[in-house]
C-alpha cells in the first residue's frame, strides 16, 4: 500500500545556532523520512524557523537591525548547517510568513466561533523602564520556596519548585535591571479543558509512545487548565484579529508553522492539495518529531487546537530524549556545546549520522555523545566492518577480473540470508528503533567478513588457475556489501551515493535488494569513508570552547561567560561626580553629572537608597564610558557607574585611589 506521509521536526528557535542537540532530532527525522522514501512511499518533510517572541525583538534591537532581517539571516545559517548534515527538507520556511499569519488567524477565528476562546485579566511582572511585560526567562529573583538567589521566573534550579514569576523575592528585570512591578492586562485563553476527554482517547490511541502516554495521563487526570495564547505589545509576532495591542503567543503560531511551511510548498506543486493533508478525516499521515521538553505543546495544546478548528490530528508524535555530551549537559566552558558549523569544520557529517543511528531506540531516554565511543563505533563498525568488505574485494575484481563481476552467486544461501533480513530491518526503521536496525546490519556484515576471511582471496590469487574463484568470492562480497549499503541508505545517504557510483549502478533502491548484480562492470575503488582520528574530535572540542553559541539549552552558560574580545570592548574610565540630585519621581534613581576629563555627561544611577546626593559631590567613581545612551523615563543616561552589593542601603560605589584623575582608563 502506498502511503502519503507528512513529517516535521520541531522548529528551531532563531535565537541561536544549530547545535548537536538539534541535529539529533533532525538526523532522526531525516533517517525516518529517507527510509519511507526508499520504501516507495510519498513522504514530505517540512520544517521552519520559529521566529516570534519578545526575545527576537530584543535581539534585533541589540543588533540594531530590523527583526525581519535578523530572522532571515539566521534562517539561512540554520538551513546551511542542517543541510550540511544531509538533512533533506522539502521545505524549510519561517513562522514569520503570510501563510502562517493567515492560518493562525483562521484557526483562532474557528476556535472563537466554537466558543473555545475567552478573555481574563492576568497579573504579570512588568518592566517599567522598558515598558514591557516580562516573560519568565527575562526575570530573576529569589525562589519563593527555598530562597535561592538568581532564579528564573518559572522554576528554581536549586530546589525544583515551580511558581509564578510574581512570587519571586527581590525580582529584577534582565532586560533593564530594574525591579519589575506587577501589572494587570487582558489575555486571551484557549479553553483546553473542553478537550480533556478527546485527549484521553487520542493519547491512548497509539499516537504517542507508551511512556509519553503515561506522563500525559498524569496531567490529564490532574485536570487541564485553560491556555494563555496572547501576549501584550510590544511583541514580535502576529496581531490577534480585532485587537490593537495583543499578539499571538509564539507557541500558538509555532505549530501552525508546520501547516504554513506545507502550504508554501503545496502552492508550488500541482500534486499537493492542502486539504489532503490537513482536513479532518484526511487519509494521509502526519508525523511530528520532537524533544521531550515540548510534549505538552504537541500532544495536548496542538491536537486540541486542530480538533477545535475542524482539522486533522497528528498520526503520531515521536518524542526523543535529550543529548548530553561526555555524560553532562552541553557546556561552553568544557567545549561540549558543539555547534553544527564547528563540527563540519572538523569531521565528516556522515560519521555523526551513523553515531546517532547507533543510539536511536525510539524511547524518550537521553543519549550521550561520548568522543571515545564515537571514534570506536565509526572506526570499528562502520569502516572496519562494513566499508572494509568493499575495500577488501574491489581490488581483486579490478585487477584480476578486468572490473567484471561474476555471472553467478558463489554462495546463494549466504546472499539470501542478507536479503531475508530486509523485513525485520524495515520494521526496526519504521518503529524508530534505528539502533537495532544498525545492530542487525553489522551482524550481517560480520557474516560477510567471515565468508571472505574463510575464502582468503588474497591467498587464492597467488595460486595458479584460481581466477574464476577469486572473482566469484569477491563478487559475492560486493553483492553482500551492496545489500548492506541499501540497508544503510537512510542513515548514510552520502555513502550510498558513493557506493552507487563505485558499483556503477543507479541510486540504491530497497526494491533491488533481491536482484543481485551479476556480470556488470564496477569502477575502481576509491575510499568510501575514512577512519576518524581521536585528534579530530579533540580539536572539535577545543574549537567549541570558543564558539559564541547562545541558546536556551546552554542555560546560564551564555550569560556566565563572555569572550575576552567582548570584555575588551567595555571601556572603563575614572570619572568625578560633578553634580548629584535625586530624581523625585523615581524611587531609586539619582541624576549625576560626571566629569570624564573631556566634558560632562549625564548618568542615571539606581543608588538613591544608599547615598545622599550631597555626599557624592567630587567623589571619584568608575564608569562604563562607551555604553550606548539609553532613554529613560526621566532623561537619557550616557553611561553606567560601577557599584557592588545586594541593594537597599548596601550599595558600595567602586572608588579609584586618590591619585586617579577623571578620564583615566581603568585596567
Ligand atoms: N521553537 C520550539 C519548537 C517549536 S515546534 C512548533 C523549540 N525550539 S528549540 O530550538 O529550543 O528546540 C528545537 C528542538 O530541538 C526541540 O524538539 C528540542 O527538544 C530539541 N533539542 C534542543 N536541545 C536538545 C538537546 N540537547 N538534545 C536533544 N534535543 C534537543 O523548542
Ligand atoms: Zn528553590
Amino acid at each position: 500500500m502506498n502511503r502519503r506521509i507528512l513529517v516535521t521536526s520541531a522548529l528551531p528557535y532563531i535565537n541561536g545556532p544549530i547545535h548537536l542537540g538539534h541535529l539529533l532530532e533532525h538526523v532522526q527525522t531525516d533517517i525516518w523520512v529517507r527510509f519511507q522514501k526508499l520504501r516507495g512511499h510519498e513522504c514530505l518533510y517540512v520544517c521552519a524557523d520559529d521566529t516570534h517572541g519578545t526575545g527576537t525583538m530584543l535581539l534585533a534591537e541589540q543588533a540594531g537591525v530590523a527583526a525581519e532581517d535578523l530572522i532571515e539571516g539566521v534562517r539561512r545559517e540554520h538551513v546551511r548547517d542542517l543541510t550540511g548534515f544531509g538533512i533533506e527538507y522539502d521545505n524549510y520556511y519561517s513562522t514569520h510568513s503570510e501563510e502562517n499569519r493567515t492560518l493562525s488567524e483562521l484557526i483562532f477565528e474557528r476556535l472563537r466561533e466554537r466558543g473555545c476562546i475567552f478573555t481574563r485579566n492576568v497579573a504579570q511582572l512588568y518592566d517599567p523602564e522598558r515598558g514591557l511585560f516580562l516573560a519568565d526567562r527575562f526575570v530573576k529573583g529569589d525562589c519563593p520556596r527555598c530562597g535561592a538567589a538568581d532564579q528564573y521566573g518559572d522554576n528554581c534550579d536549586v530546589c525544583g519548585a515551580t511558581y509564578d514569576a510574581t512570587e519571586l523575592g527581590r525580582p529584577r528585570s534582565l532586560v533593564s535591571g530594574v525591579e519589575p512591578e506587577i501589572r494587570q492586562s487582558e489575555h486571551y485563553f484557549f479553553d483546553l479543558p473542553q478537550f480533556g476527554d478527546m485527549l484521553k482517547g487520542w493519547t491512548r490511541s497509539g499516537a504517542v509512545q507508551p511512556e509519553v502516554a503515561n506522563k500525559l495521563a498524569e496531567w490529564l487526570d490532574e485536570g487541564l487548565k485553560p491556555w494563555d495564547i496572547s501576549r501584550d505589545a510590544p511583541y514580535f509576532g502576529f496581531l490577534i484579529p480585532g485587537t490593537q495591542d495583543k499578539y499571538f503567543y509564539v507557541w500558538m503560531d509555532a505549530p501552525v508553522g508546520y501547516m504554513a511551511s506545507f502550504k508554501n510548498l503545496a502552492d508550488t506543486r500541482d500534486d499537493l492539495e492542502f486539504d489532503a493533508f490537513w482536513a479532518a478525516g484526511a487519509d494521509t499521515e502526519l508525523h511530528h518529531f520532537i524533544g521531550k521538553d515540548i510534549i505538552n505543546f504537541h500532544t495536548l495544546f496542538w491536537p486540541a487546537m486542530l480538533e477545535a478548528a475542524g482539522l486533522r490530528k497528528p498520526t503520531r508524535v515521536h518524542t526523543h530524549g535529550f543529548l548530553t555530551v561526555e555524560g553532562a549537559k552541553m557546556s561552553k566552558s568544557k567545549g561540549t556545546f558543539i555547534l553544527a558549523s564547528t563540527y563540519l569544520e572538523h569531521l565528516n557529517p556522515e560519521c555523526l549520522r551513523y553515531y546517532f543511528a547507533t543510539k536511536l531506540n525510539g524511547t524518550v531516554d537521553d543519549y550521550d555523545f561520548n568522543s571515545d565511543d564515537f571514534v570506536q563505533r565509526v572506526n570499528a563498525d562502520l569502516v572496519g566492518k562494513v566499508v572494509n568488505i568493499a575495500s577488501r574485494c574491489a581490488g581483486f575484481i579490478t585487477r584480476n577480473a578486468d572490473g567484471e563481476l561474476a555471472l553467478e552467486l558463489a554462495d546463494e544461501a549466504l546472499w539470501r540470508r542478507l536479503v531475508e533480513a530486509s523485513e525485520s530491518i524495515a520494521e526496526r526503521y519504521e518503529a524508530g528503533q534505528v539502533s537495532r536496525a544498525v545492530r542487525e546490519i553489522t551482524a550481517l556484515a560480520d557474516l560477510a567478513n567471515q565468508y571472505i576471511a574463510e575464502r582468503e582471496p588474497w591467498k587464492l590469487v597467488k595460486q595458479e588457475g584460481t581466477e574464476a574463484e577469486v572473482q566469484a568470492v569477491c563478487s559475492l562480497g560486493l553483492n553482500l556489501f551492496r545489500i548492506l549499503a541499501i540497508y544503510l541508505t537512510p542513515i548514510l545517504p552520502g555513502l550510498s551515493k558513493a557506493v552507487s557510483t563505485f558499483l556503477n549502478v543507479g541510486p540504491l533502491r530497497w526494491s533491488d535488494i533481491d536482484q543481485p548484480l551479476l556480470g556488470g562492470r564496477i569502477n575502481p575503488y576509491q575510499a568510501l569513508l575514512t577512519r576518524v582520528e581521536k585528534k579530530q574530535v579533540d580539536r572539535l572540542v577545543e574549537a567549541s570552547k570558543e564558539s559564541p553559541a547562545d541558546d536556551k539549552d546552554s542555560g546560564e552558560g551564555d550569560q556566565a561567560h563572555i569572550t575576552i574580545d567582548e570584555f575588551a570592548k567595555v571601556q572603563l574610565k575614572v570619572a568625578r561626580i560633578a553634580e548629584a540630585e535625586a530624581v523625585p519621581e523615581a524611587d531609586k534613581l539619582l541624576r549625576l553629572q560626571l566629569d570624564l576629563g573631556d566634558g560632562q555627561r549625564q548618568v542615571m544611577a539606581g543608588i538613591k537608597s544608599a547615598y545622599d546626593p550631597a555626599s557624592l559631590i567630587d567623589r571619584l567613581v568608575v564608569v562604563v564610558a562607551n555604553l550606548a545612551p539609553r532613554k529613560m523615563r526621566f532623561g537619557t543616561s550616557e553611561g553606567m557607574i560601577l557599584a557592588a552589593g545586594p541593594g537597599g542601603k548596601d550599595i558600595f560605589l567602586l572608588s579609584p585611589d586618590a591619585g586617579a584623575t577623571p578620564g583615566m582608563d581603568v585596567k
